[in-house]
């Protein structure tokens, strides 16, 4: 049996995003009404930074997890609400990826677990949206 060796690889293109991101960091989060994993007080550039890493990870969109209203151009997202099973697999997945972090590699702070992961979803995802072992 393979195993694969899928341990802490994370593109450097999120430290430089990171980086850059601190620096511009001066918005006022609280914006978001229903988080239960991720720190209330998120910016709306932090949220965008985790949901798009989240989103590439997996290799899906927005639509995967979040329900929409309405059709045509008058279609919204309804971000805050949990109707989408996917959604809410996906904040368990949040919440034990984070504890990995924290928990098996020191990572002190969730936004940390976040943005510098040791173990990230793409650790077992790998692009797909259910992972799979077998290539
Ligand atoms: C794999 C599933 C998944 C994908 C894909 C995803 N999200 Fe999310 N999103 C979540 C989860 C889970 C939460 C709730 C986190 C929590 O409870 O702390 C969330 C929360 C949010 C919120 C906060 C809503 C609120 O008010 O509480 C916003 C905004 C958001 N997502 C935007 C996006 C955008 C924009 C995209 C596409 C770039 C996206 N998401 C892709 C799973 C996903
Ligand atoms: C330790 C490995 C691991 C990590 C890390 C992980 N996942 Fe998963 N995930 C799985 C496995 C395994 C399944 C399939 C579970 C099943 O089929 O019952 C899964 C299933 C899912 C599903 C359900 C897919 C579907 O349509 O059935 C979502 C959504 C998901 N993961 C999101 C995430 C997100 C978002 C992250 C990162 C925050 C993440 N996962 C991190 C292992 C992982």
């Amino acid at each position: 049996m393979k195993i694969p060796q899928r341990t802490s690889i994370i593109s450097g293109l999120f430290v430089f995003v990171w980086v850059g991101l601190s620096a511009v960091n001066i918005q006022e989060g609280g914006h978001f009404t229903n988080l239960k994993v991720l720190p209330k007080n998120m910016t709306e550039e932090e949220m965008d930074f985790v949901m798009t890493a989240i989103k590439k990870q997996l290799g899906v969109n927005c639509y995967y997890c979040h329900k929409t209203e309405g059709t045509g151009s008058s279609e919204r997202f309804d971000f805050a609400s949990d109707e989408k099973p996917e959604k809410k697999i996906a904040r368990q997945m949040l919440k034990m990826t984070i504890k990995l972090n924290k928990k098996y590699f020191g990572i002190k702070s969730t936004i940390a677990a976040l943005y510098k992961p040791m173990v990230s979803c793409k650790t077992c995802h790998f692009g797909q949206p259910v992972p799979s072992l077998i290539k």
